[in-house]
């Protein structure tokens, strides 16, 4: 890939915006005016997953907010205001939890090197690795198994989205609000739907539910 110094994203930067008003010379004045997207997307940070690009959505259809490995901490105030923000002033009505294949900081997770302070972040994933250790100990291959937890790893966190005061209390208002776990696959492209949705809070064990006020 060529080397671009800041200067050259300037410039890309103003040929981008012109391209944009070639084809509709509103494209900027009407998304200043709202935002309106359907979807919240909790992503990898990791530059190969850019989350609107490979789902195909515009500028304002889609929220997005991006950490290292997809965590959804339960009480992480940066992840949880975003979820705050895109259901109840939003009004998103789809939170995608998209991990990837091939996730480094999930390969991290697994070992047991010291990795200065992003292991305590990395904990997180290791709790899953730890309480599926059996199943992945029993996959053959490194690559196999850090791709097995980061399936159960955007599981783990889809669950946890789902568990959050501010998703039950829009269940509870009626809000119709689906929480999807993705996985995308770095060497061709394709998101794959994991089937672990959760619109319900009755789809949480019952230690998680926040049922009245
Ligand atoms: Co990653």
């Amino acid at each position: 890939m060529p080397h671009r110094t800041p200067d050259d994203l300037l410039r890309q930067n103003k040929d981008w915006a012109a391209t944009k008003l070639e084809k509709d010379l509103e494209f900027f004045t009407s998304l200043e005016k709202v935002q309106k997207p359907d979807y919240l997307w909790i992503g990898c940070s990791d530059s190969r997953v850019p989350a609107n690009e490979i789902v195909g959505l515009k500028s304002g259809e889609m929220f997005v907010h991006r950490n290292i490995a997809n965590v959804v901490p339960h009480s992480d105030l940066n992840c949880l205001s975003v979820i705050q923000f895109a259901v109840e002033v939003l009004g998103v009505s789809h939170i995608i939890v998209a991990g990837h294949y091939g996730c480094g900081d999930i390969k991290a997770a697994m070992e047991n090197t010291d990795h200065g302070e992003i292991d305590n972040w990395l904990a997180y994933i290791k709790d899953t690795y730890r309480q599926h250790y059996q199943e992945i100990s029993a996959i053959s291959g490194a690559d196999r198994q850090a791709d097995r937890l980061c399936e159960l790893n955007v599981m783990v966190q889809v669950r946890n989205v789902a568990k959050t005061s501010v998703i039950q209390n829009a269940w509870r208002r009626g809000k119709k609000l689906t929480v999807h776990g993705w996985i995308y696959r770095l060497s061709d492209g394709i998101l794959h739907d994991l089937g672990v949705d959760v619109d319900a809070t009755e789809q949480l064990h019952e230690v998680f539910r926040i049922e009245s006020d």
